[in-house]
């Protein structure tokens, strides 16, 4: 099986992850170049789609195949076999970018380097730490006005408690960006005009003892100031340490300019080098290594084809372990049935194709006849394994849902079921209550939106929508706590999810910490472990 070993090891399976804006479209872009998957610069798809709000996605949804395309990107560079998990950072920001991660084993984390650590790199970095995976930062824009090197690295370490290892440091920003100073190899790469363009560019390289030639290139200033920094973080800074790094504790971190290529190229060889190849996951049966035999994988992210004549369903899965191939029978561990996975798909650069074989790492989309939810293992049935589930995380936003014509109470119920069950919003209810007025969480905006929307469109019915005050979930541990009898303040709640589980919704972290000094023995939890 030596092939086997060899086609894993080669595999890079990791997650782009920024607030809008700061550069991930520009950065996934230029890797896609570098490795030749696509011509130009400018054709990453589904950037429209991840812009903007709910009129742009409805006209997306006649060509969702773009969406779709544009959520994993395979390709290869320098004998490895990469894959790219898009991560939406707009206002489509939604349960899917917390569960994309939940497939990656690590992840690269965008920041523009005028603004530092924004609201949404905090909450993905918070899931990154959760699993324990090596990050690496990308901080972008060098080429404008930035923030010193050293205070964006200083918050990166005190707002994410996490070592920061440069890999390599800027010479000015902005008008006067004059390159960066690659520490593994002691040389500065020189930034020029000509990196205003899109195409590959090898930076010309000088080496820090080269005072003369610096002094022309930089100028003596800037140069003094490099000597300075080199010396501040040969001696002062952490030291690289790969396992460290692996466990996630210390972040790599490359300067540099996506929009002029400026930095890319180095970024990428030096990631693909440090970075791990597929890791081990955990099991109920104990953790599955990559390379069994055995094929497993996970299901993280099932997207509704919006196409009404069809309305089929992709189930993207994670391999974990072994080697997928197309005409084999699997079995769906949840579903307790063998099956033939239909129309298994790789998604390309700017294709989907269906594929014979994909190994531990790879990410395949599979046609799903609504068998599969989020989090459910396929695997071999002589090796059954069922891989931990995906936790449920904790929505933001709330609205009260009801139908406007109460005639469709059926295709309410099931409009409303279905679409928490593909894990697009969290339905809830009071107890006792029926689905009259169900409570819809969410994580992002749009979600609301789409649901209104594919509520008209699929199951024919129009909804009113009211926004409620609470901001906050926790589910309740307790098991044997009247919870009628809760003393809770303004703006909370008792709500249960459609499996029965029971939580508490809150105005305000004020609100929580009442329910806890009120109610003792209550124990609240923000994730639930499915
Ligand atoms: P996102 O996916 O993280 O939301 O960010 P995206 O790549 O779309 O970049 C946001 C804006 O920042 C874009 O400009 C992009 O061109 C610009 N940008 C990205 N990297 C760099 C960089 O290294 N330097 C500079 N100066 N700008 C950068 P835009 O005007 O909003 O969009 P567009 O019209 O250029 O597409």
């Amino acid at each position: 099986m030596a092939d086997l070993r060899q086609e894993i090891c080669r595999r890079r399976t990791f997650a782009i992850i920024s607030h809008p804006d700061a550069g991930k479209t520009t950065l996934t872009e230029k890797l896609l170049l570098y490795g030749g998957a696509i011509q130009l610069a400018g054709a990453v798809k589904g950037k429209a789609s991840a812009r903007h709000a709910v009129s742009d996605w409805m006209e997306l949804e006649k060509q969702r195949g773009i969406s779709i395309t544009s959520s994993v990107m395979q390709f290869e560079y320098d004998g490895y076999c990469i894959n790219i998990l898009d991560t939406p950072g707009h206002q489509d920001f939604s349960e899917d970018t917390y569960r994309t991660l939940m497939a990656a084993d690590s992840a690269v984390m965008v920041i523009d380097a005028a603004k530092g650590i924004e609201p949404q790199t905090r909450k993905l970095f918070k899931v990154c730490a959760m699993r324990h995976i090596p990050i690496f930062t990308f901080i972008n824009k060098l080429d404008r006005d930035a923030r010193s090197p050293y205070e964006l690295t200083e918050q990166l370490e005190t707002e994410f408690g996490i070592g920061t290892y440069p890999m390599n440091w800027p010479i000015g920003s902005g008008k006067d960006f004059k390159g960066v100073y690659d520490r593994a190899t002691g040389k500065i790469l020189s930034f020029g005009e000509a990196h205003r363009g899109t195409s590959r560019i090898q930076a010309t390289e000088y080496a820090l003892d080269d005072t003369q030639a610096l002094d022309e290139l930089i100028g003596p200033t800037l140069r003094q100031t490099l000597e300075t920094d080199v010396e501040l973080l040969d001696g002062a800074g952490y030291d690289f340490d790969l396992e460290q790094v692996r466990q996630g504790q210390l972040s790599p971190v490359f300067f540099g300019s996506a929009l002029t290529n400026f930095g890319v190229e180095p970024f990428l060889k030096s990631f693909l080098e440090i970075t791990t190849p597929p890791l081990p996951r955990k099991a109920a049966e104990g953790v599955v290594d990559p390379f069994e035999d055995s094929f497993s994988a996970f299901v993280f992210k099932i997207q509704a084809n919006m196409n009404k004549a069809h309305r089929d369903r992709i189930a993207f899965m994670r391999i974990c372990s072994g080697k997928f191939e197309r005409d084999r029978e699997y079995y769906h561990v949840q579903g307790g049935k063998t099956l033939r996975l239909a129309q298994p798909q790789q998604m390309m650069a700017e294709s989907r194709q269906v594929i014979d074989e994909a190994y531990a790492g790879d990410i395949i989309g599979v046609f799903d006849p609504g068998l599969f939810a989020i989090g459910d293992t396929v695997c071999t049935k002589a090796h059954k394994v069922t891989y931990e589930g995906i936790p449920t995380f904790a929505p933001e936003i709330f609205a009260a849902v009801e139908r406007v014509d109460t005639m469709k109470r059926k295709q309410f119920e099931k409009g409303m079921t279905e679409i928490a069950q593909e894990g697009a919003i969290q339905i809830f209810h009071i107890p006792g209550g029926g689905l009259e007025e169900v409570i819809v969480g969410v994580v992002g905006i749009l979600q609301l939106e789409v649901l209104e929307y594919r509520l008209k469109s699929e199951y024919g019915v129009d909804v009113r929508r009211r926004s409620l005050p609470y901001q906050f979930v926790r589910w309740v541990e307790n098991k044997d706590m009247d919870l009628s009898r809760l003393n809770l303040g303004t703006d909370s709640r008792w709500v249960q999810d459609f499996k029965g589980n029971d939580l508490l919704v809150f105005g305000g972290q004020w609100a929580i910490r009442w329910a806890e000094e009120k109610n003792p023995g209550l124990i609240l939890r923000e994730f639930k472990e499915n």
